[in-house]
């Protein structure tokens, strides 16, 4: 499969009237994460999909972001302008935290032409998470998206023209994009798609856009309780992951399956087929791990005890009727999905057969929610 990036498109997000204001400036984002129903694994550089996924918004797993913005002294931008030197420092709970640093020095470095602003002041950047550190749950797509809504917030103070929210929104996740691929769906929700479609309007590979389409009332405020079975370092990065989908011998068709599975989703979505989407979303699940199984170096990235949550889920789903259903990220945790209307019940099972099997019992509740805030 081909993908044409349009330089046209990408040039839409450099600002053309520009004027750096004196002072400190300081905002404060709150941006949560996203789950995957259809999956993105694999990429070409810059940070472009190799097939369209679509995600749930979540409300409760987020991070808090604010980043103080002061203008360098003009003797220093005179001597930093050949090198384009871009100055942060960055606390994580309170704590000054380098080792998060280069992942977020190569994030400015790619956006640098579309924020120049980034060279010319200082930033000190603040954040915190919503769930336990170490938790399993990837906090790059809310930390990123917190950070470009941040840099967004700098953009308007300086921009001569007025930005709508509209571009804003587009630009950030454009911006998020390229500090981590996953993170461009976490700026909207409740439920977004990111990479190209042609049966989706507006879809782009260059950044997240909501669902176009009206949304059966059944997935309305859905539900999705994360089981922490394993809280440990990811054992794949996902970069090293998206990499082994260069010479993976399934990787194309992979990419087919994928996009038929976002079509599949528009006409679920519409039509409330809830257990068309129990399908999907669960073959989506085990698709990525069996790629990462079938790569070479191969990886088996669930433990035994997301096995035994899976297999009570679908004997709970076949006892009782239930509309419950599992995805998986690149890691052991489980993703447990279901309709607003069961939570009581599903919640009583969680509690009673599910938690044994976490790590120190531990799930967190959450529910698809309307992306990022300003505080
Ligand atoms: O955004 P990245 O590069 O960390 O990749 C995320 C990939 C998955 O979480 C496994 C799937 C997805 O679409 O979010």
């Amino acid at each position: 499969m081909y993908k044409f990036l349009n330089v046209l498109d990408t040039q839409y997000f450099i600002p053309k009237s520009l004027e750096n204001k004196p002072g400190n400036f300081s905002y404060t984002w709150k941006a949560p994460s996203n789950i995957a129903l259809v999956k993105y694994w694999g990429k070409i550089t810059p940070q472009i999909p190799k097939n369209t996924s679509i995600s749930f918004t979540l409300k409760h797993s987020h991070t808090i972001t604010t980043i103080d913005f002061s203008l360098k002294d003009p003797n220093e931008l005179v001597m930093e302008s050949e090198n384009n030197h871009i100055e942060f420092e960055l606390l994580f709970e309170g704590k000054k935290k380098d080792a998060f640093k280069p992942k977020i020095a190569i994030f400015f470095d790619r956006i640098k032409e579309y924020c120049p602003y980034i060279v010319d002041y200082k930033m000190l950047i603040h954040s915190k998470n919503s769930f336990p550190h170490s938790s399993g749950i990837a906090s790059s797509a809310s930390g990123m998206s917190a950070i470009a809504m941040c840099l967004m917030s700098l953009e308007k103070t300086l921009s001569k023209e007025e930005l709508s929210d509209a571009f804003i929104n587009k630009k950030a996740s454009f911006l998020a994009r390229l500090g981590s691929g996953s993170a461009c769906r976490s700026i909207e929700g409740p439920i977004v798609v990111w990479g190209y479609h042609k049966e989706i309007e507006g879809s782009s590979d260059l950044y997240g856009t909501l669902f176009p389409y009206k949304v059966h009332k059944v997935f309305q405020n859905y539900q999705d309780t994360i089981l922490l079975v394993d809280k440990g370092e990811k054992q794949v990065s996902s970069s090293v992951g998206h990499d082994l989908m260069h010479h993976h011998p399934f990787a194309e068709q992979r990419f087919i399956q994928a996009n038929q599975n976002v079509k599949k989703m528009t006409s679920i979505f519409k039509n409330g087929e809830i257990d068309q989407f129990i399908n999907v979303v669960e073959s989506e699940a085990l698709s990525l791990h069996a790629m990462m199984l079938t790569s070479n170096p191969y990886f088996i990235l669930m433990k035994p005890n997301t096995l035994e949550i899976i297999n009570a889920i679908w004997a709970y789903r076949k006892e009782t009727g239930s509309k419950i259903c599992f995805t998986l990220d690149a890691g052991a945790n489980v993703h447990v999905l279901y309709p607003e209307i069961e939570s009581k019940k599903v919640l009583q099972f969680i509690d009673h057969e599910l938690s044994k099997f976490c790590q120190k019992k531990q799930y967190i509740c959450d529910t698809i929610s309307y992306g990022t805030q300003k505080l």
